[in-house]
């Protein structure tokens, strides 16, 4: 069977400890033959099942088992970014737990951790480790992740047990990699406008009212978004955060009302408008021209209000223009949400409470639900912020092309 679209294409296999580890030479040999460049990363275990020497005459390069090499550091985030992808080929149920949790004890989760392209994983266990709730809730959680599950396939396990288990067989995998093509970019065309992070609003020139957010749940929406194609521009406020997407164009603003000048500005000709930024609502009327003496007691700051840009862009929304909004509630959250949706003229609105454990502020995690004006509720479990803006961006293509119809 021709495989030509491997040709040329750069592939890491990730080789973990199990009986299986032998098909991994058979599987690099196919790769080659299809004229793919092959890098072979091992754990240790695997080593005892098959021979580092063995896959690396194979693959005509030297397998990496460590991220400190003898004598070099093997560059896990230069191996993440070179390949086009990546296969852990067999997966034990350790290394899936470790995927799942990101535990990065070894160079193939290393590489996995800092891999852009899509990431197959081909299981092989014993017929009872793989039903096991914990397996597979861990093969659910990286299917969440959009990693590629290779099923296992039924026959004789090493054990002697007859049933699931057993890893694909080489052909299949590399069948699967090569007819594999990723789903047509379902932003394409569409300009999305996002706002992220906090607004710092002056109170002297070294001081100011602001708020916890780090910026990371808008980057993670404006890289999911460009990923999918669209053309996006994200309002930034104060984040030592920002996006090494070139094709993001990032525009860096301090305060609310720097927000909402930029904001005004780009949203005419947007499509999609996503407001994650955390605005002050209030600013100090007059900040002081120079750093503020400490000379009384007490000290009163008079606040006016900002304006609410969410607000002034439902305003003047067009039918064609779409407006997701964020709610942070501390208390009565659906309530809370469902008000601003309505008020703000919103399409839907994501809800995250304070109340949730790893939601909000800061996290790298986010628990979510979206509210859409017909009162759907969509909840989502707490996922990487990565994970969660695929979440929403899978609700905006399902109106998108509720629209079309
Ligand atoms: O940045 P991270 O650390 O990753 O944290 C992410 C987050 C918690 C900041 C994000 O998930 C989030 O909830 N953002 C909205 C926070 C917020 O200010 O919510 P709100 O309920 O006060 O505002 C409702 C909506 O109106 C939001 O879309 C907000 O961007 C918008 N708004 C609010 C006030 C204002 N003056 N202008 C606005 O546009």
């Amino acid at each position: 069977m021709s495989h030509s679209n491997l040709k040329g294409k750069k592939i890491v296999i990730g080789i973990t400890g199990s009986i299986a580890a032998y098909k991994a030479a058979f599987l690099t040999r196919l790769f080659i033959k299809a004229g793919a460049e092959v890098q072979i990363l091992m754990t240790h275990a695997a080593t005892q099942f098959i021979s580092p020497l063995t896959l690396s005459t194979l693959s005509k390069r030297p397998v990496y088992t460590d991220v400190i090499g003898e004598d070099s550091w093997n560059n896990h985030v230069e191996l993440g970014l070179w390949a086009d992808y990546m296969i852990i080929a067999p997966t034990t149920a350790t290394t899936l737990g470790k995927m799942a949790n990101g535990i990065c004890d070894n160079i193939i989760v290393a590489v996995y951790l800092s891999a852009r392209c899509p990431v197959f994983f081909a299981p092989a266990m014993d017929l009872d480790m793989w039903h096991h709730p914990a397996t597979q809730y861990n093969v659910k959680r990286l299917q969440s992740y959009g990693n590629l599950l290779i099923p296992v396939g039924k026959g004789e396990l090493a054990s002697g047990l007859q049933g699931d288990g057993r890893m694909a067989e080489p052909e299949d995998i590399v069948h699967t990699i090569a007819n594999f093509s990723l789903p047509a970019p379902s932003l394409t065309g569409k300009k999305i406008l996002i706002t992220a992070g906090p607004t710092y609003e002056p109170i002297d020139p070294v001081r100011f009212i602001g708020n916890r957010s780090s910026g990371k749940m808008g980057i993670a929406l404006a890289e999911v978004a460009a990923r999918r194609g669209a053309d996006v521009t994200l309002i930034l406020g104060p984040s030592s955060l920002s996006t090494d997407v070139s094709s993001i164009q990032v525009v860096k603003v301090q305060t609310a009302i720097e927000m909402y000048e930029a904001a005004l500005h780009y949203f005419p000709a947007t499509d999609i408008g996503i407001l994650a930024a955390a605005v002050s609502d209030y600013r100090p009327k007059d900040p002081a021209q120079q750093k503020m003496k400490k000379k009384t007691d007490h000290l009163q700051l008079e606040l006016v209000k900002n304006p609410d840009i969410a607000a002034s862009l439902g305003q003047q929304k067009k039918k064609h223009q779409m407006m997701i909004g964020f709610a942070l509630e501390t208390n009565n959250a659906l309530e809370n949400a469902k008000g601003k949706l309505k008020k703000k003229n919103l399409d839907i609105i994501v809800l995250n409470s304070l109340e949730d454990k790893g939601a909000g502020f800061n996290h790298d995690t986010n628990k979510i639900s979206i509210i859409s004006k017909d009162n759907k509720i969509r909840k989502f479990e707490l996922k990487s912020k990565a994970a969660v803006a695929e979440d929403i961006l899978n609700v905006v293509d399902e109106l998108i092309a509720a629209e079309k119809v």
